[in-house]
């Protein structure tokens, strides 16, 4: 198996560490438009294999794509990060052309490799790198969702005092911080519903908190965060490598589910050998319908945008 991660600044290189530590291909390939960046942080990576005893190869590229040649996964996070108080919506200037470039570079060199798009605004540029390419639609994953969820989990976890993996918690729609939907009401503690333990105002906290969960690093950090994207990342390569059908909340084209079509947003899709290869049907109510349909319509604007850029889509 062979994996390129495309940007090698914090995001980039957390998720090419997670993908070697899990020894999730032979080779991971680290490219980056910036002269010997990619080399760089790929040769200190691969310096601590003997240290954390794994076996991927990990090499860096400055923008040559033919040693991506006939990657089996390609996880794009190309692109500039949000700065503090500004909105994921407000890349896509700069951030639409660099990723239409990518996917076109990748796929001249690996037809046939499964996408995951991180770059932000992560719902429209998933829309505009699968719109571009014309690949099959199952091929083209937004990484948010997993995200935004595991945020979720762990907001719900410091409130409940509890460990976050015995959570169940989902958030779909958008990867904005007002589209996205923490979906409270289907959220468990070991089959428990959350809503049953703990008050409205605690649940209302939480769900605002995952909402600018993204915004709320930014600021402390100055920069937008890695160690989570980074880690979401790995965890979807991995559900595709090992072909495990785990089921996440993922950006992916919508025809007709949901009520929507000619979108890409979040849902909840399992993710196997084939990218996503099933969109499961969640028991929203009409108000969590209504927030579903309102994140759809401030997607599909900044969706509109594309085609005021030099972008097609
Ligand atoms: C985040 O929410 C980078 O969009 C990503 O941190």
């Amino acid at each position: 198996m062979k994996i390129t991660v495309v940007g090698a600044g914090a995001v980039g290189a957390t998720c090419a560490d997670n993908i070697a530590r899990k020894e999730l291909a032979e080779e991971v390939v680290l490219v980056d438009i910036k002269e010997g960046l990619a080399e760089g942080k790929a040769l200190d990576m691969f310096q601590t294999a003997s240290m954390l005893e794994f076996d991927t190869r990990i090499v860096g590229s400055t923008n040559d794509y033919s040693k991506t040649a006939n990657s089996d996964v390609v996880v794009i996070t190309s692109g500039v990060p949000r700065k503090p108080g500004m909105t994921r919506e407000e890349l896509i200037g700069i951030n639409a052309g660099i990723v239409k470039t990518v996917t076109e570079n990748i796929l001249k060199h690996s037809p046939n490799a499964i996408i995951i798009i991180i770059s932000n605004p992560m719902d429209t540029m998933t829309y505009l790198a699968l719109k571009n390419s014309g690949v099959a639609k199952n091929r083209i994953i937004g990484m948010g969702g997993i995200l935004d969820s595991a945020r979720f989990k762990a907001y719900l976890s410091a409130e409940l005092q509890c460990s976050p993996n015995d959570l169940h918690a989902v958030v779909i729609g958008g990867h904005g911080d007002t589209t996205m939907i923490p979906l409270i009401r289907h959220a468990t503690l070991n089959g428990k519903p959350v809503s049953s333990i703990l008050s409205p105002e605690k649940q209302k906290q939480v769900v605002a908190d995952t909402m600018v969960g993204g915004a709320t690093l930014t600021k402390l950090i100055g920069t937008s965060a890695w160690y989570a994207p980074g880690a979401a990342g790995a965890m979807l390569v991995e559900s595709i490598i090992r072909d495990q059908k785990k089921v996440f909340p993922c950006c992916v084209y919508l025809d007709g589910e949901y009520g929507e079509k000619d979108i890409c947003i979040g849902v909840p899709v399992v993710i196997g050998r084939n990218g996503w290869e099933k969109i499961l049907d969640y028991d929203l109510n009409e108000e969590e319908k209504a927030l579903f349909a309102k994140s759809a319509e401030a997607v599909r604007n900044m969706n509109g945008v594309l085609s005021t850029l030099d972008v097609s889509a």
